[in-house]
């Protein structure tokens, strides 16, 4: 039998969201499940991208199967004009009989983004994240203000989830509170999923 893992399931074309999922896994991984990290491939305006199966770099491409056997999951995306990116939601759209089959119902799920500008809409961008997650029928898990770093945070971070002020050129690392709050999404979507199982 597979261990319980959540997926970490997340795109990113310059970075930024992908050293996010990695701490996100450090989080999971300290609740004793496995953090399974999953990313999808770009699209095309044009015509349906042709990526190779396997990425030529960094985890490989989510499945269909990662998607319905995760014990929760954790989406992530750089924010596009306030929305989730296309490439994610491309995926999701290909979820429809998982939809219908229930695979996410009662699960738990978290989301986190990353932003050029400060106040460049992170918060919609989670919000365009969780409404797939609702329809999925998904339990969803924010950040409570009890952890400190939200209070704290001069960067990014939000209730609904942890986010990343990357600036213009992606240069900023995270801060001690964004990379905080990612353990700690990571850790509460875990523990959340144990529980949830328990009963
Ligand atoms: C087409 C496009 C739209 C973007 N829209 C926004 C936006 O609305 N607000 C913002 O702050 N940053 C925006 N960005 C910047 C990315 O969200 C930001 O660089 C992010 O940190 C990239 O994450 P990544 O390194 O994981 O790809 C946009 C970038 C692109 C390419």
């Amino acid at each position: 039998m597979t261990k319980d893992y959540i997926l970490v399931l997340y795109y990113s074309r310059t970075g930024a969201v992908l050293e996010m999922a990695k701490e996100i896994a450090k989080g999971i991984a300290a609740s004793g499940l496995e953090a399974r990290i999953r990313t999808v491939p770009a699209v095309s305006p044009v015509c349906e991208a042709s990526e190779p199966t396997i990425p030529d770099a960094g985890p490989p491409y989510v499945t269909k199967e990662d998607f319905k056997n995760c014990a929760g999951i954790a989406l992530g995306s750089p924010t596009r004009f306030g929305n989730m990116a296309a490439p994610l939601k491309y995926f999701l759209d290909t979820t429809g009989d998982l939809w219908f089959a229930g695979s996410l119902v009662d699960k738990p799920a978290c989301v986190f983004t990353s932003t050029a500008s400060l106040h460049g809409g992170q918060e919609t961008t989670l919000l365009t994240m969780m409404l797939p997650l609702l329809h999925h029928g998904a339990v969803l898990v924010g950040l409570p203000y009890t952890h400190p770093a939200l209070n704290q945070t001069l960067t990014g971070g939000t209730p609904y989830g942890v986010s990343h002020f990357a600036g213009q050129k992606n240069q900023i690392m995270m801060s001690k509170e964004e990379a905080e709050l990612c353990f700690f999404q990571g850790k509460r979507v875990a523990e959340c999923a144990l529980r949830l199982k328990k009963g």
